[in-house]
Order: structure tokens, then C-alpha cells, then sequence
């Protein structure tokens, strides 16, 4: 718990940080408004080859397809008019190449790490798991898996360079996109913001009757922003306290689309399905399409919602997945910019000819029955917390006043189904993740923060809202909002054992915005 007076509870700091930090670049980064726009064409990762067949050590009959995903340093040209950029991969490019699973079908992915002894980003060796050596350390997790914990990507299970670790993915689960990402403690934060993630996408039987746009004109686009040097390298910015560099988010203004600054894609005047995954460590993204053109969203980070949701904009939370179909039928012949907010993103060229499509988007997807409430066996409510020193050390934020290393305070039972309330005092807003499970939103509601802080009242501002009909579906991240008490409905249907549940701004992750919890099996 969190101890002495030295700290105050308060949220203006990060809020004015993301403000200054999201609009000009600082003086050693390179103006990326400055180069041409749509010159170098999107990028689509390739997609991961099995590297043969293997047993599970635990079993030495069955042989499961198996992949080896080796984590090494890369340089990528991702503009035309830059020099490469170093990054660290676990392919050619980053993103690293593409996993394609199916429901129910089991597999191996040896993570190898094959990168240098030495870090080329600013680690904080005062952050819980950072400290002394060895400097390079990673451990992957698959964000959305069902797996059992041993394969989870436990954040204390990092290894070193020449070292490696096999998972098993059961994949007892929905058609979905995943991603693959580095989780290693206390510098989670620099080696994704080095490159290590990619795509992975779940298919099932469900998902393939609905005779969705397939093939290429289904479409991986996995957004990720950086700062940029001028010599066209990755910048990541520090807080000019030398032994303790720690920011607490981080905004680029290069928005690289699968790797590249201003793709473009060349498309037919037909119906796509695109995946977008927000990759990033801190931004927020509000995509739209410059025309007005409308879009569809069909699936949420855990996949397909029950129907369409009509949306002009495309939201997405750090570690969050929209599933959206674009029809460019009458858009033949134009050029149409996707951008976030005011800022262009990558460019839609609709060849001008004719074409058929013979792809579907049915007006209803996969039934996502609500859970009712009263199959909660038990309530949990955190608050998320910034603290303000007196003395200026930098921001604190804890999940519920605690640290990562106080005992584990969440065990639910496996199969039982808990609400977990979350509230939110901050400026911030936070996107809460659990490992392991998959979970609906209840409902947001403001309330007043100073009430609740002095008295552990709420005193709410209006009614509790539903959730979006583009989130109305299985989540595994969600958005817990200022100034907000959001509630989540999970049931624990994963496996038991020890899993983390935290804070996708990896900024914050890293500084104890991340708790271990236990899935416990019936007595
Ligand atoms: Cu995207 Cu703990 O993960
Ligand atoms: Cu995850
Ligand atoms: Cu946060």
C-alpha cells in the first residue's frame, strides 16, 4: 500500500504533460510534416511459415504445427527520404510477420531472443523490475490469448540474449485479432517502442460462413507512432533527471501505418475488411476518413460483434482492435486520406475500372448474448491513481493503491464471473487490460471524484451509460475514462494460475499501473 504523506493524489500533471507532448515535436526530433506525403506504398507483413512439427514437452506424442519467432535487430526505411531506421523485429519489418491460427487447432511458437547485450533506448533502473543487469530482457505475451499461464508471457519470466522459451497456444477461442508483444518488467515500454510486436489473427468456422472481404482485400493495418531524429532514427524522449528518465507517455508524430509514414494503398471500388490494431504506447487514435465516407465496424478486440455498427470514426485505446469494413464502390477513382484527428495517416487510391464483389457484410455477425449481472459472484472496485510528489520526483500511478509487489489481492475463482469496477479520478484516461479472459462492458458513469476521494461516496453526474455499439462486444481492453466509474462483467474461464491485469499505456505499465492476479481452481 501506498505509505508516508510525501505523495498527493492528483490529476492535473499528466494530462498537461499529454497535451504538450501531442502536438509540437521537441527540438531534436525531425518535423515529419515536412516530408511527402503518400510516396511509399503500405507495407503488409508477411505471414509466419511454420518452421515444422513438435511435441509439447509435456506430451511426446502429439505433434503440433511450430514457429519460431527470433527477436533480432532490423533496419526499415519507413519513408522514402529517410535513411533506415534501427529497430528490433521479430521478422525483416516491424510489424513482425503475421500469425495465422485457427480456432481449436494447437500451437508451438518458440520466442528466441537474439538481440545485442545492450539497449539502445533510455531504461530507468529505478523502475520495479529495470534494475541492474542484464540490460536486455524480453519475454512475449500474446495480448487476447486463452493460454495457460505458463505460455502468458508472465512479465518476471523475461530471459537474456541467446536464450529462448517455447509456448503452447491452445487456441480455445473465437475468431479474433491478437497481437504479440514484448512484456518484459520494468522496460515493456522501450522494446515495444523498439519494434517488438506483431499481428496474429484467429480464424473459425463462424467467422468464415459470413463471407466477409477475404484474401487481399482483407487488410492488416497495425498503427504505431514514434519520434523521429533527424538522421532518421527512433527517439525516445527522457525526463532530464539522469537516473531517472521514466516519462509518463510518450506521442510521436511520425504515425507509421504496418512500418511506413504515409503509405498509401491502391484498392477497388469494392468492399474491404480492415484490422486495425492500435500499437502504440500512449496515443489515442480517432481515424476518419477525409471524404466523410462512412465505415463499418464489425469485430472489437475479441471479435465479430453481434451486428454492424454504422461509425464515422474509428476509436482505438492503446492495445485495442477495431474490425471495419470500408466500401469504396462509389468512390471510383478517388484519392481519400485517413487521418487521426487532424493529422493524415495513409492514402485509399480506388482505381477507377469497374469491378465485381462478390464478399458479404451481413447484417447480422455472431450473437454476443449480454451476461446479466446477476451471474457476478463478487464485485471489485479499484481506483487508478496519479500521485504528485512533494519533493518532484515524477508521477506515481498505482492500480488501487498498490504496487506490483504487494501480495496478490485478485483471485477469482475459474468460471466464476466477477464485476470489476474501475474509478477513475485522473485526467487520464486509463485502457485497462486483463490477461487470460474476455469480458463485457457494463456501463460508464461520471461521477465526482473529491466527494469519493474524502468520503468513499459517489456522488454521480448523470446516468450510467451503455457501452458504444462498436464496443458492445467481447473486449479484453478497455477504455476506464476520466473522471468515470467503468464497469467490466469477466468471466474467468481461462486457466488457473497466476496471469497480470494492467494499464496499455506501457508508460504507465511500466511504473506500477500493472497488478499480478491468480485465476484459482475450485476446492
Ligand atoms: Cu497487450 Cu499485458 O498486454
Ligand atoms: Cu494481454
Ligand atoms: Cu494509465
Amino acid at each position: 500500500m501506498l505509505a508516508g504523506s510525501a505523495w498527493l493524489s492528483g490529476p492535473k500533471t499528466l494530462a498537461a504533460l499529454m497535451q504538450m507532448h501531442s502536438t509540437a515535436a521537441p527540438a531534436n526530433t525531425l518535423n515529419v510534416s515536412t516530408l511527402a506525403n503518400f510516396v511509399d506504398p503500405l507495407p503488409i507483413p508477411a505471414v509466419a511459415k511454420p518452421d515444422g512439427m513438435r511435441s509439447l514437452p509435456s506430451s511426446r506424442k502429439t505433434k503440433l504445427p511450430y514457429y519460431r519467432f527470433a527477436a533480432q535487430p532490423v533496419e526499415m526505411k519507413i519513408h522514402r527520404d529517410l535513411k533506415p531506421t534501427r529497430f528490433w523485429s521479430f521478422g525483416p519489418a516491424v510489424p513482425g510477420p503475421t500469425l495465422e491460427m485457427r480456432s481449436g487447432e494447437e500451437l508451438l511458437v518458440e520466442w528466441a531472443n537474439e538481440l545485442p547485450q545492450q539497449h539502445f533506448l533510455p531504461i530507468d533502473y529505478r523502475l520495479h523490475g529495470a534494475e541492474g543487469t542484464p540490460q536486455v530482457r524480453m519475454v512475449s505475451h500474446m495480448h487476447g490469448a486463452r493460454v495457460p499461464p505458463d505460455s502468458d508471457g508472465f512479465p518476471e519470466d523475461w530471459f537474456v540474449p541467446g536464450k529462448s522459451v517455447l509456448y503452447h497456444y491452445p487456441n480455445q477461442q473465437d475468431a479474433a485479432m491478437l497481437w504479440y508483444h514484448d512484456h518484459a518488467m520494468g522496460i515493456n515500454r522501450l522494446n515495444v517502442y523498439a519494434g517488438l510486436f506483431g499481428a496474429a489473427i484467429v480464424r473459425d468456422k463462424v467467422e468464415d460462413a459470413l463471407n466477409l472481404p477475404s484474401g487481399k482485400y482483407e487488410v492488416p493495418l497495425v498503427l504505431f507512432d514514434r519520434m523521429i531524429t533527424p538522421e532518421g532514427q527512433l527517439y525516445y524522449p527522457v525526463s532530464g533527471k539522469e537516473r531517472a528518465p521514466w516519462v509518463p507517455e510518450v506521442f510521436g508524430d511520425a504515425i507509421l501505418v504496418n512500418g511506413k509514414l504515409f503509405p498509401y494503398l491502391e484498392v477497388e471500388p469494392r468492399k474491404y475488411r480492415f484490422r486495425v490494431l492500435n500499437g502504440s504506447n500512449a496515443r489515442f487514435y480517432h481515424l476518419a476518413l477525409q471524404n466523410g465516407l462512412g465505415l463499418q465496424q464489425i469485430g472489437t478486440d475479441q471479435g465479430l460483434l453481434p451486428a454492424p455498427a454504422a461509425i464515422k470514426k474509428i476509436r482505438l485505446a492503446p492495445g485495442e482492435r477495431a474490425d471495419v469494413v470500408i466500401d469504396f464502390s462509389d468512390s471510383r477513382g478517388e484519392q481519400i486520406v485517413l487521418k487521426d484527428d487532424a493529422v493524415a495517416v495513409m492514402q485509399f487510391r480506388v482505381s477507377a475500372n469497374k469491378v465485381s464483389d462478390s464478399s458479404s457484410l451481413p447484417a447480422q455477425l455472431r450473437p454476443v448474448p449480454r451476461i446479466p449481472e446477476s451471474e457476478a459472484v463478487k464485485t471489485r472496485l479499484f481506483t487508478l491513481d496519479e500521485y504528485r510528489s512533494l519533493k518532484g520526483d515524477p508521477v506515481l500511478l498505482l492500480l488501487d493503491g498498490k504496487y506490483w509487489h504487494d501480495p496478490i489481492s485478485e483471485t477469482p475463482a475459474l468460471n466464476s464471473t466477477e464485476i470489476w469496477t474501475f474509478v477513475n479520478p485522473t485526467d487520464d484516461t486509463h485502457p485497462i487490460h486483463l490477461h487470460a479472459v474476455r469480458f463485457q462492458v457494463l456501463d460508464r458513469q461520471h461521477y465526482e471524484p473529491w466527494t469519493y476521494q474524502t468520503k468513499k461516496e459517489f456522488r454521480f453526474l448523470g446516468p450510467r451509460v451503455p457501452p458504444e455499439p462498436y464496443e458492445a462486444g467481447w473486449k479484453d481492453t478497455a477504455r476506464a475514462d476520466s473522471k468515470m466509474v467503468t464497469r467490466i462483467i469477466v468471466p474467468f474461464n481461462a486457466y488457473p494460475g497466476k496471469y497480470v491485469w494492467h494499464c496499455h499505456i506501457l508508460e504507465h505499465e511500466d511504473n506500477e499501473m500493472m497488478r499480478p492476479y491468480e485465476i484459482v481452481a475450485g476446492t
